[in-house]
């Protein structure tokens, strides 16, 4: 596991941003998992700026979704699939045909979630799954439990984290869906890459638990210790309780 710190959110979204331009110029038919969430909207931005300046092409860029909200899909406001057009797919010169974000209006989850993995699969498999982590040490909404679906599948949401995302339901959070469709831990340890960006004393407690403590369904992202390419970039104050621990 590789831990980088910046002293600042905006320095530490540009790094993730770097990563990813390096690895798309090496490999313009890149295949990402990309988080929805506060922490990634300033990489979307740099991401965006980078294209505008000549300096990114997306085009044959595939990108699969971590997670959406069950009862939600692509128009809804509060929905994940709206957030990332506004800030990514929009933005970019990504095809729409290469955009996936689970449908959490199909009426059939279980064929929804079959068809995810499979779409998964002929792409090739994920080479760069781009992450962030809750404050319970989610990652997509693999909630901490007694034990972890390796699968997409459907998933209750945990009370803290439906209030995370009352922001985007006009500070609802009674408004924010129940049940949500997820990307397993399974399919995200499967990416040849990943990039955890965690930024803001708010995630200081469980970056430190996640990267050092004991691997556990009860931290969903401590197994990213299991996995032998994870890249983490971190402003000062996420790495804060880092310090007297190795990593
Ligand atoms: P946040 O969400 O970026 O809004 O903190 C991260 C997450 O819950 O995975």
């Amino acid at each position: 596991m590789h831990v980088t710190t910046y002293s600042s959110a905006a320095r530490a979204a540009s790094a993730a941003a770097a990563l990813i331009l390096g690895r798309l110029a090496r490999q313009p038919s890149l295949v990402l998992g990309l988080p929805t969430g506060h922490t990634p909207i300033p990489l979307y931005r740099a991401l965006a700026r980078a294209h505008r300046a000549g300096r990114a092409d997306f085009s044959r860029v595939t990108t699969f979704n971590l997670d959406e909200f069950a009862g939600l899909g692509a128009g809804d406001p509060g929905s994940y699939h709206t957030f990332m057009t506004t800030h990514l797919f929009s933005q970019v010169n990504l095809r729409p045909a290469h955009t996936h974000v689970l449908d959490g209006r199909a009426h059939d989850w279980r064929r929804e979630i079959a068809r995810y993995e499979r779409l998964i699969e002929r792409a090739g498999g994920i080479d760069v799954a781009v992450l962030g982590i809750g404050r319970n040490g989610h990652l997509g909404f693999n909630e901490p439990g007694d034990q972890l679906d390796a699968r997409t599948h459907r998933v209750a949401l945990r009370p803290g984290t439906r209030r995370a995302n009352a922001v985007l339901f006009g500070n609802r959070w009674q408004d924010v869906p129940t049940h949500a469709l997820s990307m397993g831990i399974g399919t995200i340890l499967n990416a040849r890459c990943a990039i955890l960006l965690a930024t803001g004393a708010a995630k200081a407690r469980i970056v430190a638990r996640a990267l050092t403590g004991p691997i556990t369904t009860r931290v969903p992202a401590s197994l990213l210790q299991t996995h032998p390419d994870v890249i983490v970039v971190l402003d000062r104050e996420a790495a804060a309780a880092l310090q007297d621990r190795r990593v």
